[in-house]
């Protein structure tokens, strides 16, 4: 099993702050095809990530190739939201992503959101069900899905499909676990505790959203997501109650690791300023020094600072469909969550960052890439 290595060094001695330096993509939302995804790999790795996070499942779609299950990518992946084009990926292509990848020293991983998040499983797969199995959905509402310790086929499934997912990654899973709003607590401990075991079983290490904090091993990684600002920033009221912020801090002092993606700063899906076209604002407006300016030591206090593994920006695609709209919202902000991960905080450094990001547009323009002239910047173009 991989090992990684916790806490920022803040040194300046040419080595990462963070170890883990990671995008997370929905491609479950709308797709994004093979050749997209070499190009944005291409791009995490010029910025010095070396995390590749697909999220290849939710409610509007199945993205990845289960020959156990054929019925997944048959009958669950041609949609997508606003019913446009779904598609999915095969084995024979993640294999050639996470070569690419690796050529470029990034770690593809994948995830399997459960136990909510799972319409378009449950949609696939009747066994999943206790009632009736419902329809292929187009929406973006969240939590209204899933698995259900006493159906038929649940622990079966989550063999077959995490099985699988230990295979495809290099010794991560993810196994999402956040937003089950329709799962009572007892059945949402009982289905990740089973998913945890199905991956460890299969000699993988678990990373899953905040919600599934307290039921994750000395090993594993919590990935932090609404955090406290987010919260308070936002325009609407998340699901607040099992967010498990004090169980993200219990673990960081049991071993867990803790990955920072706090909506508030680096949800590249959240709208630069009011107003905008694409995007959205449950955590507030995110212009690009609001990507940079931050501490992941500061997210969630009491957390064991020794027990961040790294930052991981992370872009949701309900609102995204293209890919010179994906580019928009990545860049320049990408730069700004890389710029932490590797030199840790950004608090007080925005001066010396809007001159480097000019130079890094500069670049951008050359490769044609539609990416968003934030306020503040001399563009040079
Ligand atoms: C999340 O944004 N629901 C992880």
């Amino acid at each position: 099993m991989p090992a990684v290595t916790s806490g920022s060094t803040r040194e300046s001695d040419g080595r990462p702050a963070y170890e883990w330096r990671g995008l997370s993509l929905d491609v479950a939302r709308h797709f994004f095809a093979v050749d997209d995804i070499d190009t944005l790999i291409d791009l995490a790795a010029d910025l010095e990530l070396n995390r590749f996070h697909l999220h290849l499942s939710d409610d509007q779609g199945w993205r990845i190739e289960v020959p156990a299950r054929p019925q997944l990518v048959r009958r669950s992946s041609s949609g997508a939201v606003d019913g446009d084009p779904g598609g999915f990926y095969t084995l024979r292509d993640w294999r050639h992503l996470q070569d690419h990848a690796r050529h470029r020293g990034i770690v593809l991983i994948p995830e399997i959101d459960v136990p909510g998040h799972t319409n378009a499983a449950l949609h696939a797969v009747p066994g999943l069900n206790i009632g009736e199995t419902p329809k292929a959905y187009t929406g973006i509402d969240v939590g209204f899905s899933t698995l259900h310790v006493d159906a038929p086929e649940t622990e079966a499934f989550l063999r077959d499909v995490l099985g699988q997912a230990a295979e495809m990654g290099e010794g991560w899973v993810h196994i999402g676990g956040d937003e089950s709003h329709a799962t009572p607590r007892d059945e949402y401990e009982e289905l990740v505790r089973m998913a945890v075991r199905v991956v460890h079983d299969a000699g993988a290490r678990v990373i899953a959203w905040q919600e599934a904090a307290g039921l994750l091993e000395s090993g594993d990684i919590v990935q932090v997501w609404a955090d406290p600002l987010s919260l308070a920033q936002g325009d609407e009221q998340v699901w607040a109650d099992d967010l498990s912020i004090e169980g993200v801090t219990a673990a960081s002092h049991r071993g867990v690791g803790v990955l920072m993606s706090p909506a508030s700063h680096i949800y590249l899906d959240m709208k630069y300023a009011e107003g905008d076209r694409l995007g959205l604002t449950w955590a507030g407006t995110v212009e690009l020094q609001r990507a940079l300016e931050w501490d992941p030591a500061d997210i969630v206090r009491g957390v064991d600072p020794a027990s961040i593994v790294g930052v991981e920006a992370a872009v949701w695609t309900e609102t995204i469909r293209t890919f010179d709209e994906m580019i928009s919202m990545l860049l320049p902000r990408l730069a700004a969550a890389a710029d932490v991960a590797w030199n840790g905080s950004g608090v007080g450094r925005w001066e010396s960052f809007r001159e480097d990001v000019a130079d890094l547009g500069e670049q951008w323009s050359a490769e044609g890439l539609a990416f968003h002239r934030s306020p503040g910047v001399d563009w040079r173009d």
